[in-house]
């Protein structure tokens, strides 16, 4: 049973520590949050899932980490100044802004008039300005990145030289972009700062671009499988060219059922798109049009590719597979939600996180907290265990109530000394998803956790 909605998982993630409402000490800012001890760990080990599975184990792909804040110019030729706009209406009973494509029945969500002003563009790209300068110096004017793919392409030959790769190959990003959303909401779903985990995967303009936006697909719905989500909550939606972003002539989405108590549950969990020849073309300085005349006369390198075996020389197509880290932790603690009533009759909060993707791996619970010998043993193992996974002690209540708090935040094991523990050396074992029990010697403890902590299967690469 995954939550029946994103409320449920918000008020789990403040209670334990998952995730806080920013600047809440003033107020609060419009739909910004921080991650808390247990919701930095999960969006870590996400990140970290991502990277392992596409950096270490493909072989043809590398890693970045590019500037937020990059030459204005970028942002010129990469269409965003000119096209990464939403549009605007505003109510003109009550002076509500909104997005036009977001308005149902040509009502106000505020007060349900139906009184618009026309629409006009608003350019979403947060703006700063750079270095000690005068207010309205236009030559200080920069962005922080509204998407991290930038920062790939302007590093392509970089990359491409230094690591002697040959296509196909891809580049991948995490990190930090901002977006001056017209109206954020939904809990992390939709900020205006947020983190992308991002790949641009380099392929010659002969290649079949139409069936990689699908080997992708297909590459992404198994990790999420990976990851633990539920496929019967993923839907694909082949995006229409009126809906596409500038540069895509093929764009499928990934959606979740982030809404499942409405008629429309589905929203974009990440996007895979087919970004042509567009990116690498526009930021070339031999780039010409069709009159001759080059595209991008700013530039200073040219970012095209020879190719030894058919001795050509061409601009790299890319396929991207975008999606975002705080969307990908939604989804996962959404999917990971589920309740169970004890003997007692009380219903519990079990988040059945997938081992590698819980914040803390196992709990350190000692039997009796008054009695040295076994919080010096609890506090051993614990010590013991940290180099190898995530292990916190904990003595803070009664042991009914401390299982029922490490279910709560996804713990796969809690580990309990008790009085028999200082006679046999050994511990019990709770699963968190059976709540069964075992007994284990401390000697074999590290081991047995290991081995069944270990991932769901992740997908294997296939060759392209
Ligand atoms: N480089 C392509 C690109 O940025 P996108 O579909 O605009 O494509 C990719 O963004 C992913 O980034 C989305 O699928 C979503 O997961 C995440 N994302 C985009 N805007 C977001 C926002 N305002 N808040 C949270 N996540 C966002």
């Amino acid at each position: 049973m995954p939550a029946p909605n994103i409320d449920t998982i918000v008020s789990l993630a403040k209670r334990r520590g998952f995730v806080f409402p920013s600047s809440e000490v003033y107020g609060g800012l419009g739909s910004a949050w921080d991650y808390g001890p247990l919701g930095v760990e999960l969006c870590n080990n996400v990140k970290q899932a991502w990277w392992r599975w596409l950096v270490y184990e493909r072989d043809d792909i590398e890693g970045i980490d590019s500037s937020i804040i990059l030459n204005r110019l970028v942002w010129k030729y990469s269409g965003h100044e000119a096209t990464f706009n939403d549009w605007l209406i505003d109510c003109r009973k009550c002076k509500g802004r909104f997005r036009a494509d977001k308005i149902a029945d040509n009502k106000c969500p505020s007060c349900g008039a139906s009184d618009w002003t026309e629409a006009r563009p608003f350019n979403t790209m947060l703006q700063t300005k750079m270095g000690a300068v005068a207010d309205d110096d236009p030559a200080a004017l920069a962005y922080l990145r509204p998407e991290t793919a930038q920062g790939i392409f302007i590093n392509f030959l970089n990359v491409q030289t230094t690591m002697r790769r040959k296509l196909p190959f891809g580049i991948a990003q995490v990190g930090k972009s901002f977006r001056n959303e017209v109206t954020p909401g939904n809990f992390i779903l939709r900020t205006r700062e947020f983190e992308q985990m991002e790949m641009e995967y380099f392929v010659s303009p002969t290649a079949d671009h139409w069936n990689l936006v699908d080997y992708w697909v297909e590459q992404y719905l198994e990790w999420f499988g990976s990851l633990g989500l539920n496929r019967d909550n993923l839907y694909l939606y082949e995006v229409p060219e009126d809906e596409r972003a500038h540069y895509s002539k093929r764009t499928v989405d990934i959606m979740y059922r982030y809404f499942p108590e409405r008629e429309k549950p589905w929203e974009e969990l990440m996007g895979i798109a087919w970004r042509t020849d567009f990116d690498l073309s526009a930021h070339s300085k031999n780039k010409l049009d069709a009159e001759g005349k080059r595209i991008n006369p700013d530039s200073t390198e040219d970012l095209s590719y020879f190719d030894e075996p058919t001795k050509q020389r061409f601009y790299p197509h890319v396929l991207e597979p975008a999606a975002g880290v705080n969307r990908t932790v939604l989804a996962i603690m959404m999917d990971a939600y589920s309740e169970r009533t004890n003997d007692k009759g009380e219903t519990r909060v079990i988040l059945k996180l997938s081992p590698q993707l819980a914040p803390i791996k196992a709990a350190i619970l000692p039997l009796a907290k008054n009695k040295a010998e076994i919080v010096g043993m609890a506090k051993a193992i614990k010590r013991s265990l940290q180099p190898v996974l995530r292990a916190v002690y904990d003595d803070t209540g009664g042991i009914g109530k401390l299982y029922a708090r490490q279910d709560e935040i996804g713990t796969p094991f809690c580990i309990t000394v008790d009085h028999q523990s200082l006679e046999d050396e050994a511990v019990t074992v709770r699963d968190r998803d059976t709540w069964e029990q075992e007994r284990i010697k401390v000697s074999d403890l590290a081991e047995h956790l290991q081995k069944r902590l270990k991932p769901y299967p992740v997908p294997t690469p296939e060759s392209i």
